[in-house]
């Protein structure tokens, strides 16, 4: 906790699908997993990801009579006093130590009010030049970085106003998300795009989730990398999916974030 006031982490890319609410809930959980006092703010109250996430876990605990580590979580529906439930409640979240918030993959004025009072700015992107597009476009003969899009440039002005407002710099990590090692050649070329963009508009690039089933097959029971005890069978591919799960908690560079918090 800074300043009396919880960490704000938003997930943002306007971009559908990049794996934000997924992410948003294993982030969610992992700090709820090492003793922080989290909550979740759902922004998408169409698709309610993150809450029928939530509340999924929430009945697979009871049914199993379980006990499972679970952020409390609220939606804020869209409308004209929609902005100002998400400043306030982020403003209020003094007992908290972390307030995690997903956002719809679209531009909405639910997400900019989120924007505004980030203090963590997390931006999975698939690996694809598609994705890329929303925050740089490249030269399509030689692959390297023109200029920024516009949502580099929405990021840069929610910082801006924020880093005015509290004086401290707002952190913005790009998640490389999905990755498939199979696609080395792509993988390399938007490597080298991120890094030459990073440069210029000042974020940083953190290795995401890969691309496996488990991901999806959780969804149904609520569970995550992290609810080894729950969970039926832990095979090889869970123990490299939690692998690489830490190294994203860790390159997060949360505030008081410590590895050790979370069990083996
Ligand atoms: N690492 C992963 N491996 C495999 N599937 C994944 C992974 N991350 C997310 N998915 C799947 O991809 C789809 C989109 O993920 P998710 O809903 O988390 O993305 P999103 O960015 O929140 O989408 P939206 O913009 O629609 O809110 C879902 O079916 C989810 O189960
Ligand atoms: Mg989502």
């Amino acid at each position: 906790m800074t300043n009396g006031q919880a960490h704000v982490i938003v997930l943002g890319n306007e971009k559908g699908g990049s794996g934000k609410s997924t992410t948003a809930v294993h982030i969610g959980v992992a700090l709820a997993h090492a003793g922080f006092r989290i909550a979740m703010l759902d922004l998408d109250s169409r698709q309610r990801t993150v809450s029928r996430y939530l509340e999924n876990r929430a009945q697979f605990a009871a049914s199993r009579g379980i006990a499972l580590p679970t952020p409390d979580h609220v939606v804020i529906a869209e409308g004209d006093d929609g902005p100002n439930e998400v400043a306030l409640r982020l403003d209020q979240a003094a007992v908290l130590d972390f307030v995690v918030v997903d956002t719809p993959g679209r531009d909405s004025p639910l997400a900019r009010a989120a924007l505004a009072r980030a203090d963590t700015i997390v931006t999975p992107i698939n690996d694809s030049f598609v994705d890329f597009d929303l925050i740089g476009q490249v030269d399509p003969e030689t692959f390297e970085v023109r200029r920024p899009s516009f949502y580099a440039e929405l990021i840069w002005e929610a910082r801006r106003a924020r880093a005015r407002q509290t004086g401290r710099e707002v952190d913005w990590v790009v998640l490389r998300n999905r990755l498939s090692h199979l696609e080395a050649r792509n993988m390399k070329r938007v490597g080298a795009a991120l890094e030459q963009l990073s440069k210029r508009v000042g974020f940083r690039v953190v290795g995401g989730l890969s691309e496996r089933v488990i991901y999806r097959e959780f969804f149904p029971r609520g569970l995550t990398l992290l609810d080894r005890g729950a969970m039926d069978d832990f095979t090889l591919s869970h123990v490299g999916a939690r692998t690489e799960l830490r190294k994203l908690l860790d390159g997060l560079n949360l505030p008081g974030w410590d590895p050790a918090r979370l069990a083996a």
